[in-house]
C-alpha cells in the first residue's frame, strides 16, 4: 500500500515524492512497487504481532523499484540484500550490523572499500537543530540552488546532501547537527567509534551523510567503493528506533542495512566473472538411454555439480565435440549397450590416456558413483 511508504520513508524524501511507481489497482486502492524493504519489514512485524518480541534477526533479498535516471550502477528495478536487527538498543547491535556488512563485502574480495559513518541524534536533537537550520536557510535562501530552496519547508535535512557546488560551499557556514546533539547521543556515537576501532574496522566520519530516508536516528552509515564511479554506494544503512512505534507497533529500536546487488556484481565482476566449467557432460543415445540420463542428471545435481545433459540425439562424435567445447571436466556415456545392462560409463575428459580412469557403474550403485565423484570432482 502506498500509504506504508509515505508514512515509513517520509513524504518529503526523494524516494516518496519523485521515485515511486504508484498505481491504482482494480479496487481503486493506491499501490506502490516497493522502493525498499525496511518499511515493509516494520509493517510485517506489526501486522503479525511480533514487533515487540525481543531480538529478531531478519534478512530479505529481492527486487526494488525506483523511478530514477538510469545509468551505470543505477537501475529502475534493482535488487537488495537487506538485514534488519530488531529490538536491540545497545551500540553493540550497531557494531554487529556494521561489521556484518563490512565482512560480507570483504569476504567477497571487494577492494577499495570505505565505511562512512555519521550520527543523526534522536528526534529531539533533530528538532532542535532543524529550528535553527531552517532559520539560517531562510536567511540564505537566495544563495541556494532551486532544489534546495524547495526543500527548506519539505525536508531541510536533505539539503545537507546537496551535490550543488555553490550550495555545498555556502553550507560550510550553516549550523551543524553535530552541535545540537545531547550528551547521551554524543556518548553513544563515541562509543560506536571506539568499538569499531577495537574491531579494526576503519571508518571515515562524514557529517553530511544524512541518507535519503527519513526514519533514521543516531547511527547512519554507507559503504562506498572507489571502483564504482559516481554511484559509489554499495551498502547503506542505519538505526531506526522510532519507525516501528511510529507505524503503530511497540517501542522497538532497530538497525539494518541493504546492499545493492547490481552494484555488488559490478564490483565483484572480476571475482564472480570467471565462468564455471561444466563438471559432467552426459552423452547419450536412444530412448531408454535418454530417460536414464535425465534421471542421472537429477541425482548428480544434488551434489551441486554443473551437469550438462545432451538431449540432441546427435551422433556420439558430435556430442563428444560439444563436451570438449564446454571444457567439461568429465563425461558420462550411455549408449544402447549400457542402457540394456543398466549401467553407464564415466571418466575424466582431459585424461591423456583415453579410458584410463573409466569406470562402469550400475545405475543402482549410488555408493560407487559417490566414491567416484569424491575422488575426481568433489
Ligand atoms: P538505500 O541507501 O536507499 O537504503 O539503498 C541501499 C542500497 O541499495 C544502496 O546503497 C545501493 O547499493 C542500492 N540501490 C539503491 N537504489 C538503487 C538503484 N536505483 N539502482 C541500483 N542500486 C540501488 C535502503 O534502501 C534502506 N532500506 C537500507 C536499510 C535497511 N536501512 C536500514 N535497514
Amino acid at each position: 500500500m502506498t500509504e506504508l511508504f509515505i508514512r515509513g520513508i517520509g513524504e518529503g524524501t526523494d524516494v516518496v515524492s519523485k521515485e515511486m511507481y504508484t498505481f491504482l489497482d482494480r479496487g481503486e486502492r493506491s499501490c506502490t512497487l516497493r522502493p525498499e524493504g525496511t518499511a515493509s519489514v516494520a509493517r510485517a512485524l506489526i501486522q503479525n504481532g511480533i514487533s515487540s518480541n525481543p531480538l529478531q534477526k531478519l534478512w530479505y533479498m529481492g527486487p526494488m523499484f525506483r523511478y530514477e535516471r538510469p545509468q551505470a550502477g543505477r537501475q529502475r528495478q534493482f535488487h537488495q540484500l537487506g538485514v534488519e536487527f530488531i529490538g536491540y538498543e545497545s551500540v553493540r547491535s550497531d557494531v554487529e550490523i556494521i561489521a556484518l556488512a563490512w565482512d560480507i563485502l570483504g569476504k567477497l574480495g571487494i577492494q577499495e572499500l570505505n565505511l562512512e559513518i555519521n550520527t543523526l541524534g534522536d528526534i529531539n536533537d533533530r528538532l532542535n537543530f532543524q529550528k535553527s537550520f531552517v532559520n539560517w536557510l531562510e536567511k540564505n535562501k537566495n544563495s541556494l540552488d532551486l532544489d534546495s530552496q524547495n526543500r527548506i519547508n519539505k525536508n531541510p535535512l536533505r539539503i545537507l546532501d546537496s551535490k550543488n557546488i555553490q550550495t555545498k560551499k555556502i553550507l560550510e557556514n550553516a549550523p551543524r547537527l553535530f552541535n545540537f546533539l545531547s550528551e547521551k547521543s554524543l556518548k553513544r556515537y563515541s562509543n560506536l567509534k571506539k568499538q569499531l576501532e577495537v574491531l579494526n574496522i576503519p571508518y571515515l566520519e562524514n557529517q553530511n551523510l544524512v541518507r535519503g530516508l527519513d526514519y533514521y536516528t543516531h547511527t547512519a552509515f554507507e559503504i562506498t567503493s572507489g571502483a564504482l564511479g559516481t554511484q559509489s554506494t554499495v551498502c547503506g544503512g542505519g538505526r531506526y528506533d522510532d519507525l516501528i512505534k511510529q507505524m503503530g507497533g511497540g517501542n522497538t529500536p532497530a538497525i539494518g542495512f541493504a546492499i545493492g546487488l547490481e552494484r555488488l556484481i559490478l564490483l565483484a565482476g572480476k571475482e564472480l566473472g570467471v565462468p564455471r566449467n561444466t563438471d559432467i557432460y552426459i552423452i547419450n543415445q536412444g530412448l531408454i538411454a535418454e530417460s536414464l540420463a535425465i534421471n542421472l542428471s537429477r541425482k548428480l545435481r544434488n551434489y551441486d555439480l554443473l551437469v550438462e545433459l545432451d538431449l540432441s540425439g546427435a551422433s556420439f562424435s558430435k556430442q563428444f565435440k560439444r563436451a570438449n567445447k564446454l571444457k567439461s571436466k568429465s563425461i558420462i556415456v550411455i549408449g544402447d549397450d549400457e542402457a540394456t545392462n543398466n549401467v553407464f560409463k564415466i571418466r575424466l575428459f582431459n585424461e591423456e590416456s583415453f579410458g584410463n580412469r573409466e569406470e562402469t557403474i550400475s545405475f543402482a550403485n549410488d555408493t560407487k558413483l559417490e566414491n567416484w565423484l569424491k575422488t575426481n570432482l568433489l
